[in-house]
């Protein structure tokens, strides 16, 4: 098989040119949307159910992460795609007395840092901590991970064990139905035409109660070979009720209910949490594949129930104080007015980009990278993957640090970019994070330095003098091929240092410096 990086050696030209091999096998193209859609930004949901309706094959776009991966692997190829990014009223968190309702548009990043779902809902902060990388974590979506109905999808197994419900409007009005129910097969969740979640309503916990969400993969940047999610509820030393699930062991998010049942009303003791964890492990059906094989992920799953029982048994008596440190960054917007472009049709877009307005046209099928690179000569961000795992195209979208190689250049209309070549001040003077990693010997090829300038100077502004945990944990979604990490952390903490003994101004156009500040209140 062709792996993303074997496509790097192609240049464009020659991925459009020849769409297949001598030996006729298809190159999945990873860097351009080869093929045609066309797009729509809807203004309301009602309306993007009312496009669905008309166009069944359209597919719906939330934070891209998934589609726009696939679509590049050509693994799907919509001609229409409805934009909902952007639609007002679907995105944040509200609390009543028997609930947490959350928009489906809230981003998997707001979950991971939300203090109050750390308290009521440990193991789905939890399960959100533990993607892959910051940039999807901020772009990638509570709906969309749902929706994209994946057996390794991180927030499923925690919304399953919480009991959590899929809010689902559609043409027939709203429905709801337990996240357990939508689960069908890989990819395939329970939405009829025309239906999209508009939220995920999480019961609230009887008193007692304690979660966790444990994964284990291969590096910290990739997908689970096997995770773990728990709720359990205590009294005193007697178990009341426990529920397991399990991810990436199976055609879905699996439920462990044969274990589950066997702990139900039953006095604690190790020996019923190891057996549970044993149960557990019999009633998967994991299978051989890249990232890891059945047998391993059967010995996994023992280990991570059993480990995820216990800490659930124990925050059910103390509770949890692991809350992440971080900023929720939610792009500040103003909505863009909504569009419907043909495929072959230029739409005109406006960007402030490093404080300069530019008015471009656009296919619908053009990346915001592409059109930094190739159109406005921006050449800092790199093209390294293509399909949102290495970081080297790493900019900012309205504030927040996003993968250029994923973003529609006609979903950025209105929005304000920052680029490497808009962090130095406009004398030219490097910003102290530069010259850290110049100190430091940060870089090699300097190929990945702009994706790791362009994090690390959005982790200062949310942590100002970060640990070195922290650095590495922001950084996951960075890769370096040269020079280890270890000098880009020591620079990182170089630069936040002296920043402590000689506060520097950071030097933002005030409009941004004023939307920091709002998402601070
Ligand atoms: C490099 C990389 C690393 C990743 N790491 C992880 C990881 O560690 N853990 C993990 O779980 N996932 C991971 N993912 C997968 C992905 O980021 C998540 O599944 C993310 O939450 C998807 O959200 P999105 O908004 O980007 O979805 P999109 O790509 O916009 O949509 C995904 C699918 O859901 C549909 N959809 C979206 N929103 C709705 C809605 N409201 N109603 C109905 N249908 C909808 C879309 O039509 C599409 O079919 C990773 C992806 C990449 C590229
Ligand atoms: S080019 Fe690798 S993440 Fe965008
Ligand atoms: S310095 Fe070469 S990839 Fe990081």
């Amino acid at each position: 098989m062709t792996t993303p990086h074997d496509q790097t050696s192609r240049t464009h030209e020659e991925h459009a040119r020849h769409g297949s091999g001598a030996d006729g096998h298809q190159f999945p193209n990873s860097h351009l949307l080869l093929h045609g859609f066309d797009y729509i930004r809807p203004a309301s949901i009602e309306e993007a159910i009312g496009l669905l309706q008309v166009q069944p094959e359209a597919r719906i776009l939330a934070g891209g992460t998934n589609l726009l991966v696939d679509m590049k692997l050509e693994r799907t190829a919509p001609a229409c795609v409805i934009d909902i990014a952007q639609l007002p009223g679907l995105r944040g968190m509200e609390t009543s007395d028997n609930r947490t309702v959350i928009g489906a548009l809230t981003s998997i990043r707001e979950l991971a840092i939300s203090e109050r779902l750390w308290q009521e809902h440990t193991c789905l902060a939890e399960s959100a901590q533990a993607f892959g990388s910051t940039q999807i974590m901020m772009m990638g979506t509570l709906g969309g991970n749902i929706a994209n109905g994946s057996p390794a999808s991180d927030t499923v197994p925690a919304l399953v064990v919480l009991g959590a419900e899929a809010r689902i409007v559609g043409p027939e009005g709203a429905r709801t139905a337990l996240i357990a129910d939508l689960l069908q097969g890989p990819g395939s969740v329970d939405l009829g035409p025309g239906e999209l979640i508009r939220a995920i309503g999480v019961p609230r916990a009887p008193a007692g109660t304690g979660t966790a969400f444990l994964k284990l993969s291969r590096v910290r940047a990739d997908l689970a070979k096997v995770s773990v999610a728990v709720r359990l509820v205590r009294e005193r030393e007697h178990i009341v009720s426990a529920r397991i699930a399990l991810g990436s062991v199976g055609p879905t998010v699996l439920r462990a209910k044969k274990a589950s049942a066997m702990l139900r009303d039953k006095p604690f003791s190790k020996d019923i949490v190891l057996n549970a964890a044993r149960v557990a492990a019999s009633e998967i059906s994991p299978i051989d594949d890249v990232r890891s094989t059945a047998d391993y992920r059967r010995r996994a799953a023992v280990a991570l129930v059993h480990d995820a029982l216990m800490l659930s048994w124990e925050r059910a008596a103390r509770g949890t104080t692991d809350v992440p440190r971080g900023r929720s960054l939610v792009p500040q917007r103003t909505a863009a007015a909504p569009v419907q472009a043909d495929a072959q049709e230029a739409s005109t877009i406006a960007l402030t980009v490093n404080g300069e307005a530019y008015e471009l046209e656009v296919a619908p099928n053009e990346l915001l990278l592409n059109v930094l690179r190739d159109r406005l000569e921006l050449t800092g961000a790199k093209y390294g993957c293509g399909i949102g795992e290495c970081g080297a195209c790493t900019i900012w979208l309205d504030g927040m640090p996003v993968l250029g190689c994923l973003v529609l250049a006609i979903s950025a209309d209105g929005s304000e970019v920052r680029t490497i070549e808009g962090l130095a001040a406009p004398d030219g003077t490097l910003d102290p994070l530069q010259d850290a990693f110049i100190e430091e010997n940060a870089f090699q090829c300097g190929y990945c330095t702009p994706g790791m300038l362009m994090m690390t100077k959005k982790l200062m502004e949310e942590i100002p003098e970060p640990t070195e945990d922290e650095v590495r944990d922001y950084l996951k979604g960075n890769h370096c091929r040269c020079t280890g990490y270890t000098s880009i952390v020591r620079a990182v903490r170089r630069a936040s240092q002296r920043k402590r003994e000689k506060p520097q101004s950071i030097a933002f156009p005030v409009n941004e410096q004023q939307k920091l500040e709002e998402t601070n209140r």
